[in-house]
């Protein structure tokens, strides 16, 4: 009887199918109620006590092998022939959907193209930068705030070795190692010690703008920034600027555009002032400049620096700032035509 079941074996390996009546003839052939079998069943039903045991493994083995094949058949089947053995290869495939570029990238690029348009280079440095390029090469006092743990992430102390909180620290590499006149910009990722809100973030992105020149001026400040803003937000946008304070600049000053949502009648967006706040700028001081090694009699130059979460904010009026880090697909999408 072994050997019966072994040739039972060999024959079902051997068998394919190419339709599902195939293997459904199949199944009734040794599965059925009148099958293969059952027969076997029967027929180990008479067998003297000893045999038993080994036959009724293997015809066992045998039914689970004829189970499976049947299974795996099935599902050969159904995968490639999709039920009915023809292949219409005329169907549309299924969709593809194609991504879309992240806003903060959009807003990156555009105003890296502006800024391009006025002649600036793009320049960068490292993220993790030193005491130096971040704070005593840009004017800090010692005890200033932005120096301090709650706003800096440090790595190591004394030297400290910190994560930038701003890009102005580019300005620094820029001037250390480029010849005059310099006009670059450095977009890059920022670091701050804050709780994440719709508001705030703990990473966010800077465009950091520097012009040094002979006779370089508050006038041409202006009106690069006006140029900057009449093409990122459109030719209706209005600019001021409002005196302010940067250790690195003097004088400061933080600049405004013209509220787009009310047209600068006043509403929720810019809390009723007309105005929204996008940029910090001035002219670079000139302990910066003697600091860094230029001539502060003979050059003087500007500095600006901005968020691109903000610009984006503003642009877009995109009211959460997290949505930008979350990637969720339903918010990013909605930038497909943005590029
Ligand atoms: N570094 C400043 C900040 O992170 C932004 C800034 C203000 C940059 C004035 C400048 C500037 O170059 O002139 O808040």
């Amino acid at each position: 009887m072994l050997h019966t079941i072994d040739k039972i074996l060999e024959e079902a390996r051997q068998f394919k199918a190419e339709s599902k009546d195939e293997i459904e003839q199949f199944r009734i052939k040794y599965l059925g109620k009148k099958g293969t079998l059952s027969e076997l069943f029967r027929n180990f039903k008479e067998l003297p006590v000893e045999e038993k045991k080994e036959v009724g493994q293997k015809i066992n083995q045998l039914k689970q092998f004829i189970s499976e094949k049947i299974e795996s058949l099935l599902s050969g089947i159904s995968e490639e022939y999709r039920g009915d053995l023809h292949q219409d290869l005329t169907l549309p495939g299924p969709p593809v959907s194609l991504g879309a570029r992240h806003p903060i990238s959009v807003v990156r690029n555009e105003i890296i193209s502006i800024f391009g348009r006025l002649g600036y280079t793009i320049s960068e440095g490292p993220e993790i930068e030193d005491d130096w390029h971040v704070f005593s090469s840009l004017n800090f006092p010692p005890e200033h705030p932005a120096r301090d743990m709650q706003d800096t992430f440090f790595i190591e102390k004394d030297p400290d070795i910190l994560l930038r909180t701003h890009t102005s620290s580019v300005q620094v590499r820029v001037m250390e190692k480029e010849s005059l006149p310099i006009r670059t910009i450095s977009p890059g990722r920022v670091f701050r010690n804050e709780a994440i809100s719709a508001r705030a973030h703990c990473i966010f992105h800077q465009v950091e703008g520097l012009y040094i020149d002979e006779n370089v001026s508050f006038a041409d400040l202006k009106q690069t920034l006006l140029y900057f803003a009449r093409e990122i937000f459109g030719k209706q946008v209005e600019i001021r600027l409002r005196p302010s304070y940067f250790p690195f600049t003097e004088p400061s000053a933080e600049m405004d555009i013209s509220c787009q949502i009310c047209g600068g009648k006043g509403c929720n967006v810019c809390k009723y002032t007309g105005w929204l706040e996008i940029l910090g700028c001035g002219m670079v001081d000139p302990n910066v400049l003697e600091f860094n090694g230029i001539d502060s009699k003979k050059y003087t130059g500007f500095a600006f620096g901005m968020g691109i979460e903000r610009v984006a904010m503003l642009k877009y009026q995109v009211k959460d700032l997290r949505l930008y880090f979350e990637n969720d697909i339903r918010f990013l999408e909605q930038f497909k035509a943005a590029y």
